[in-house]
């Protein structure tokens, strides 16, 4: 059987399925049966999920989940998440209660800029670009009309168009930066549009400018495309409270300088920031899916901003300050309330209607709380008890199910595990004993 084939796209699904499992399962129908489980009965919803993505065979569940409890600017929340990994929501739900006991989060959007380049070579002197860009600059801005008008109508637009010289860094290079406010759309096909149809303009309207001393030709267009990097839309999101009220509370004399440390720690030393930062992406993330938002891109530009200072750091930071503890986290979050599936994904419009369907600002903010929410949570653990005790609490059900636990096996493992090491081999013996023992 050959494992290479033309036309893939054009199967229909079930044929696609069937390709796969005969050719890359000796038991091809467990392997069909798995894949077809996962299907909707509703085929209307089936098609609707299809039809995100190319070549699809069934759906990958992951969990939906609630992390209730957070308090931010004074307005309640339960926050949707969606993420595979045991113990990030408990987590989030930890901290959120125990800091809206204390005055809860308190978020604020700096700025909510994107932009996108129009990436260009042109060997001819400096002089004559940088004119002939002034001359054209209105032009391109009127030619984007067409794409902007809507977006112009909701308050957002074209911000700003400039051109930056980069032939230091390589010869003839030169982009054409546009800033974008897209409102509540995270943007990326608004902002590629425009950009596209810029570097198009840019290009052939060269024979209106000064008897054509600058031909479509000497103007080498690489590429127009959005940046994920987005240091101009920043959210802030801080908790603070004083240092006794949050020792009593973590019932911990030191809790909140050995806390500090522990930020400082992730300031200084790239290993301790890059684990520091993906607990916070933890959270981030989560809510980035559950609303429908590009998580990939969201990861991208705030890993980015974590090096902005060409030293990859920690996102959140700590101090104590007059008896006061804060602990913040800036971060730039390009993030939409509309377009994208956010009206189509059925769980995705659910999850926007719980947070009240808010403004890409609010949802920028509640993303921010979560994150530090996240961090909060895990500092906690690692510098208490460690993570692993909570950690593996929450994991032990997979460990069960990978041992194919009964529902009784489960319960009476979960009542033994309260105070007890969890990992696969004591749990693995518990059971193999309790099994054992059911046998005599
Ligand atoms: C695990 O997913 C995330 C943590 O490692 C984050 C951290 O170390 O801060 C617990």
């Amino acid at each position: 059987m050959s494992k290479e084939i033309n036309g893939f796209s054009k199967l229909s699904k079930q044929e696609k399925i069937n390709w796969i499992a005969d050719n890359f399962f000796t038991n091809s129908s467990t392997a069909k049966k798995i894949l077809i489980q996962y299907w909707n009965e509703d085929e209307k919803l089936q098609k609707l999920h299809d039809e995100f993505s190319e070549n699809t065979l069934s759906n990958f569940y992951l969990p939906f989940s609630i992390a209730p409890n957070f308090l931010i600017n004074e307005k309640k929340y339960s926050i949707p998440m969606v993420i595979e990994e045991s113990s990030v929501i408990a987590a989030a739900a930890k901290s959120a209660k125990l800091w809206s006991d204390i005055g809860g989060f308190k978020t604020k959007v700096i700025s909510k800029i994107k932009t996108g380049q129009v990436h260009f070579i042109y060997t001819g002197n400096k002089e004559t670009i940088t004119s002939y860009f002034n001359y054209i600059k209105p032009i391109l801005i009127k030619e984007t009309e067409i794409i902007t008008t809507n977006m112009k109508k909701r308050g957002g637009g074209i911000v700003d168009i400039s051109l930056i010289d980069k032939t230091l860094d390589m010869k003839g290079y030169y982009q054409i930066n546009v800033s974008f406010d897209t409102i509540d759309a995270m943007g990326a096909n608004f902002i590629n549009s425009c950009l596209e149809q810029i570097s198009k303009s840019f290009k052939d309207k060269t024979n209106r400018y000064k008897d054509c001393i600058i031909k479509s030709n000497d103007i080498k267009i690489i590429m127009s495309i959005l940046s994920n990097y987005v240091p101009d839309c920043l959210v802030k999101a801080e908790v603070s409270c004083k240092v006794d009220v949050l020792n009593a509370k973590e019932d911990f004399n030191g809790f909140c300088k050995k806390f500090v440390q522990a930020v400082q720690i992730a300031e200084l030393d790239t290993y301790r920031a890059v684990t520091h930062n993906k607990g916070i992406m933890n959270g981030i993330d989560a809510v980035a899916i559950a609303t429908g938002n590009d998580f990939r891109a969201i990861e991208a530009g705030i890993h980015a901003y974590a090096s902005k200072d060409g030293k990859y750091k920690s996102l959140t930071h700590a101090k104590i300050e007059k008896g006061v503890f804060h602990f913040s986290i800036i971060i730039p979050l390009a993030l939409g309330t509309v377009g994208g599936i956010t009206n189509l994904h059925p769980l995705v419009k659910l999850a926007l209607n719980m947070l009240g369907d808010p403004t890409a600002e609010e949802l920028m903010e509640i993303t921010a709380a979560v994150g530090l929410a996240q961090n909060y949570s895990a500092i906690r653990s690692l510098i208490t008890s460690g993570i692993q005790k909570g950690h593996m609490k929450m994991h032990l059900i997979n460990i069960l199910n990978s041992l194919q636990a009964t529902e009784s096996e489960k319960k009476l493992a979960l009542e033994y595990f309260k105070n007890k090491i969890v990992n696969n081999n004591n749990v693995q013996s518990f059971i193999t004993k309790l099994r054992e023992s059911n046998e005599i």
